[in-house]
């Protein structure tokens, strides 16, 4: 499939993506001048900017986004730091084909600061969630999560490094069992494998998930 990743940050999730030789045929990012940007330009992955400042309309830019989305004949999309909310009508568009990181154990610690909500929780357990995204924010069906220890102690600087150490080893993992045809939406919503649960076992076990 021509995968497109939408950022807006430092485009970490992006790297770890390249570097796992996803086949990312573009980048779009809502801000100008951001580190993703120049990480797209150094695996020579084209690079778009549609800043949101400029076309503050949410449909609008929502349509903008669609339109270079086709232009690329893009297939799927994967959320990298991504700061907005898609319309219902993309969502509809790219049903089953939308995914997106985030950094807490949906449906635990939904929206914006996650890391932060579950550091200051106290919870012990956290992690990172893969998932289809709908309509709801961080609400779609989960795909896959790898869960992360928050020992008595631990810094959130430090617990910062081992999300984002998960998150780059799981998505990329994620993005290529889609793109394998190993994982879909189903037609009722359901996240469905097509692999037998011992050869999901096994590749959960490459990520160390079980
Ligand atoms: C990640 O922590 C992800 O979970 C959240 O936004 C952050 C993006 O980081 N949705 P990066 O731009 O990929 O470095």
């Amino acid at each position: 499939m021509r995968w497109a990743v939408l950022v807006g940050g430092t485009g970490s999730n992006l790297d770890a993506m390249l570097r796992a030789n996803v086949p990312v045929s573009l980048v779009v990012s809502h801000r100008a001048e951001v580190p993703a940007l120049g990480i797209a330009e150094r695996y020579g992955v084209l690079a778009v900017v549609l800043d949101s400042k400029t076309i503050r309309n949410r449909e609008r830019y929502d349509e903008a986004l669609c339109k270079i989305l086709d232009a690329h004949h893009i297939e799927a999309i994967a959320l990298a730091g991504y700061m907005r909310w898609l319309t219902s009508e993309t969502v509809a568009a790219y049903r089953g084909r939308i995914v997106n990181v985030h950094p807490s154990l949906l449906p635990a610690f939904p929206g914006m600061h996650a890391l932060d909500q579950a550091y200051r929780h106290g919870v012990r357990w956290t992690g990172v969630t893969i998932h289809f995204v709908d309509e709801g924010q961080d609400t779609g069906p989960i795909i896959m999560q790898q869960p992360v220890p928050i020992p008595p102690g631990e810094s959130q600087e430090a617990l910062e490094s081992k999300i984002h150490m998960a998150e780059h080893r799981l998505y990329p993992q994620v993005v290529w069992a889609l793109e394998r045809g190993w994982v879909h939406l189903g037609v009722d919503g359901r996240v469905i494998w097509d692999l037998s649960h011992k050869e999901v076992e096994s590749w959960m076990r490459g990520l160390y998930l079980v």
